[in-house]
């Protein structure tokens, strides 16, 4: 079973998170194990205090490290990166980050757990970066609130793809990414919808032409949507 702990400041923001799907299935089978837990848990001050003033002024509030080791250190059994075991992730969600993708996700789901640290206010003290963690990742170009809409998806990519997540009917190897394209379009009835056909080849029931024209539809997809996927 896929072990996954998210350690932020917002805890319930993640209550309901996990309960739908793809993903409570997989709670549900025994396939993954996912808890969210307070930061604030692991500070030693009356005060339960996670953050403090940049070092340098500015604006804002940095998540201060002891509560970040110690957390990682009672979940991960280690405080430097060099102690954590293969087949652990520690991961830092941050806009500075490496971009998240479906091959990072596809290793996530061999491992057997992911320790996920949402960042908050205008940072995370950089010796966390620097020491602790397996994996610094940003899930695009765009800054969030937080890290927690990151570590969401970071968990919902990986464990839709644990064997057994999908389901006997549906398979992962066919979609957007498995091979470093989009995905072709899809239509469903009625074949005409307010003057829109659906293309003739997907009703005449020729698998071979079918294969053909979503294997050209999905490049020509990707050529209008994502060019730099075909670039090398
Ligand atoms: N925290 C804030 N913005 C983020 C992003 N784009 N990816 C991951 N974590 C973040």
């Amino acid at each position: 079973m896929l072990r996954v702990d998210i350690i932020t400041i917002f805890p319930d923001y993640f209550r309901e998170a996990f309960d739908y799907g793809i993903i409570r299935r997989a709670r549900a089978a025994g396939l993954v194990d996912i808890q969210a837990h307070d930061l604030r848990a692991w500070t030693l001050d009356k005060h339960h205090v996670v953050d403090d003033r940049p070092f340098g002024g500015g604006d804002g509030m940095v998540l201060k490290p002891e509560p970040i080791f110690a957390a990682v250190e009672s979940l991960a059994g280690a405080r430097r990166r060099e102690g954590i075991a293969a087949g652990k992730r520690v991961v830092l969600l941050s806009p500075q980050g490496k971009p998240f993708t479906q091959s990072l996700a596809a290793e996530f789901a061999k491992g057997e757990q992911i320790v996920l640290i949402c960042g908050r206010y205008e940072g995370v003290d950089e010796r966390v970066a620097e020491a602790l963690v397996t994996d610094e990742l940003s899930i695009g170009d765009y800054v969030l609130s937080g890290g927690e809409p990151a570590a969401l998806t970071v968990v919902d990519a990986t464990v839709r793809l644990l064997p057994g997540a999908l389901g006997s009917e549906t398979s992962a190897t066919n979609e957007s990414f498995s091979d470093g394209l989009l995905d072709c379009p899809q239509y469903t009835r009625p074949p005409e919808f307010e003057g829109m056909r659906a293309p003739e080849v997907l009703l005449n029931g020729n698998h071979a032409e079918i294969a053909r024209w979503r294997r050209d539809a999905g490049l020509e997809k990707t050529k209008r949507n994502r060019p730099d996927l075909l670039k090398e």
